[in-house]
């Protein structure tokens, strides 16, 4: 399978929990993803629990798939590492990877936004009791699929250009 055409946004999910290895191996993929300067500025809080799943859901409402999820990787960066104001980019690339690592190893997740939305940034951050230098950047559920849609063919030939806009 090529992860990186094949990958979509799965929002169900079985019961089935995400093994203790494949976990590893996605967070080493996230860990892995470039950052400006090699700053290393993002960080990832597992969460498992599912009155903290509770909690984000009431935050977040674009993230209720969160409900029926083994788990969820909140992507955060640390400002006070970043370089200059890569920080967004930095936890993209991050997020980006542990999309492709979940698919490669079988799994359904989908990317949450809460960068750049300040009211459910700051309410994340609140209730996750983050010292001010930490920044949630977007929540990303993971789970094994429970759902057929089939990978969106996004080819669009109007989409590329060579050498000038021209
Ligand atoms: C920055 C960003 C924020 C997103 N936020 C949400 C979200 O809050 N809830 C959600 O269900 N999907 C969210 N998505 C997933 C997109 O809706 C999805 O990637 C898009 O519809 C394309 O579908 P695909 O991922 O299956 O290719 C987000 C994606 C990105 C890149």
């Amino acid at each position: 399978m090529d992860i990186l055409i094949e990958r979509r946004s799965v929002r169900k999910y079985t019961k089935e929990d995400v093994k203790k290895e494949d976990l590893e191996y996605i967070l080493r993929a996230g860990l892995s993803a470039p950052t400006a300067r090699n700053s290393r500025c993002v960080s990832f809080l597992v969460i498992k629990n599912k009155e903290t799943h509770k909690k984000l859901a009431t935050i977040h409402q674009a993230a209720q798939m969160v409900l029926q999820a083994p788990l969820a990787i909140l992507v955060v960066g640390d400002k006070n590492l970043a370089f200059q104001g890569y920080l967004p980019q930095d936890c993209a690339a991050a997020t980006e990877n542990i999309l492709l690592a979940a698919t490669a190893k079988g799994y359904g997740s989908v990317w949450c936004g809460v960068y750049s939305n300040k009211e459910r940034s700051e309410a994340i951050e609140k209730f996750l009791s983050f010292p001010e230098n930490i920044k949630a950047f977007s929540l990303v559920v993971v789970g094994k699929s429970d759902d057929n849609n089939p990978p969106k063919d996004k080819w669009d030939l109007t989409k590329i250009k060579y050498e000038s806009w021209k």
